[in-house]
């Protein structure tokens, strides 16, 4: 992550200067000084510019004097609605306008300390890079920066409102670099040894392999798995952040983690099937959740299960038409074998509410391509069969800035996947298919409060946005967490 800390506010002597202005402000604190070491030339480029401090508007001058390479400015549109999205996106802003500093400074005045550690953090999280497989990079196409300060008049208590925040910035981390990876490093093996490295935060993980997932009788995983080379992992995670573990009910996250989906025998077209690398998303965000609540000590009892297969068409590769018995004891007919989120998650699911009896379970899915010609890139689908954990997740999303929109579930629906020869069938053709996939699911939560989110939308974007660059964006992590932080803490 940057190097980044909190100091007083003093103008720079070098590098670039970031300004935060309000709608219809001037340059005020750190600003003005600047402006006046430059002879005005700022307040003279802001007029040029017709900046005026315009949510998300910046202005960039360069060499302005007074040592400093540049100065960006970056609205924050009206103070009195100023949100932590608002001063997230504000710091990523200011990232993504810097040229070839290696060293830059936001100067923060006028903000509180926690507000000065939300400008940080977005600025943290759009500094992330994933690039572990480029060899020969030219220097000048690598960002130079090596620090980054962020200037408060409460520089200390800015540092200490930073720290849950670097807890969590390391969670969306962790959960971009899965969903980055290749399929040929990231196979369910690997990834649950990532899984692994969650002990350093306090995190008790388990990995279930093979032999002991055929014991328990977890038959509809397996059989998406059983084409592949690679062995499946289910992975249990459990941050016990209370004081009192074992007295409340945990809360449940549950993740599709297929580390490659070929479709199997009922296999996909070549054109995009790389895009399929990140059919672990869900079981990613997952992960990375349990990263960012263990990495800021948050105050819960949380369970985070991944269920990790890969699935391909092979001699032993399951076909249309096999009936399987899940966990649950529940067989279905496998029409179509692309349709495997769905049977990985009902055994994880039905293992989940039997082994930990939770408060709810709220599970994350590439479930649907249906979802996407709904929903587009701006909601995930949210499914729930309890409304008042529906109305915190749809709270969360806008506060988040990870959206949800709630699709309806019924009996109706339901009919669509009934089998001639099994309990169900894992498809229900293509009305509707987001929904039928849900209502397979929903098969498996014996009752339970329970939420679906199909992020197939959500998951990989081909557009930067302010606080990520475009790829992987770790849908479902700072959602999640920020809806254990608002109800679930004490
Ligand atoms: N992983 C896919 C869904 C997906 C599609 C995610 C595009 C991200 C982008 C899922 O396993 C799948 O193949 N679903 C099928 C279901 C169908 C066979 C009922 C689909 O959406 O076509
Ligand atoms: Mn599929
Ligand atoms: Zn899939």
């Amino acid at each position: 992550m940057l190097d980044i800390a909190f100091a007083p506010p003093t103008p720079p002597r070098a590098g670039a200067l970031v300004l935060l202005i309000g709608e219809g402000e001037r340059p005020a604190g750190v600003g003005a000084q600047v402006d006046k070491a430059t002879g005005g030339a700022l307040t003279r480029a802001l007029e040029t510019a017709e900046f005026t401090g315009g949510k998300g508007k910046t202005c960039v001058m360069l060499a302005p004097g007074a040592g400093l390479t540049r100065v960006i400015a970056v609205g924050l549109g009206k103070r009195d609605v100023l949100t932590r999205r608002g001063l997230e996106d504000a710091g990523g802003h200011a990232m993504a306008s810097l040229g070839r500093d290696t060293t830059a400074t936001i100067a923060a005045d006028g903000l509180s300390a926690e507000q000065a550690a939300d400008v940080a953090l977005g600025a943290a999280l759009r500094f992330y890079r994933f690039d572990r497989y480029r060899t020969n990079e030219k220097p000048e196409d690598k960002p130079k920066l090596t620090g980054l300060e962020v200037l408060t008049d409460e520089d200390e208590a800015a540092s200490v409102a930073f720290v849950p925040r670097v807890g969590v910035a390391n969670g969306v981390f962790l959960s971009r670099d899965l969903v980055s990876e290749p399929a040929n490093i990231l196979n369910p093996a690997e990834m649950a040894r990532r899984c692994e490295g969650l002990r350093e935060l306090g995190v008790d993980v388990e990995v279930l392999g093979p032999a002991e997932l055929a014991a328990l009788g977890f038959g509809a995983l397996l059989g998406v798995s059983q084409g592949s080379a690679n062995e499946p992992r289910v992975v249990v995670m459990q941050w016990r952040g209370t004081g009192d573990a074992g007295t409340g009910k945990p809360l449940a996250f549950i993740g599709k983690g297929v580390t490659f989906d070929t479709g199997g025998i009922s296999i996909k077209p070549a054109g995009g099937m790389e895009d399929m690398k990140w059919d672990m998303a869900g079981a990613g965000a997952v992960v990375g959740l349990m990263g960012a609540l263990a990495g800021r000590k948050a105050r819960a009892h949380v369970v985070g299960i991944v269920g990790l297969v890969e699935n391909m068409p092979s001699a032993t590769a399951q076909r249309p038409g096999d009936v399987v018995t899940s966990l649950s004891g529940q067989t279905i007919e496998v029409i179509n074998t692309d349709a495997e989120g769905r049977l990985v998650l009902a055994d994880v699911l039905w293992y989940c509410q039997q082994r930990f009896d939770p408060a709810f379970m709220i599970d994350l899915a590439t479930l649907t391509g249906a979802i996407i010609i709904g929903l587009g890139h701006e909601h995930a689908g949210l499914f729930s069969n309890d409304d008042a954990l529906v109305e915190k997740l749809l709270a969360a999303g806008i506060e988040s800035g990870e959206k949800l929109w709630r699709m309806p579930l019924s009996d109706e629906y339901d009919k669509q996947i009934k089998s001639e020869i099994a309990d169900m069938k894992n498809v229900g053709g293509r009305p509707a298919g987001s929904i039928t996939g849900a209502q397979f699911v929903k098969r498996f939560v014996n009752g339970k409060p329970w939420a679906h989110l199909d992020i197939a939308g959500m998951a990989w974007s081909s557009k930067d946005a302010p606080t990520r660059p475009k790829g992987a964006t770790a849908f479902g992590v700072r959602l999640l967490d920020q809806l254990v932080a608002a109800h679930y803490e004490h």
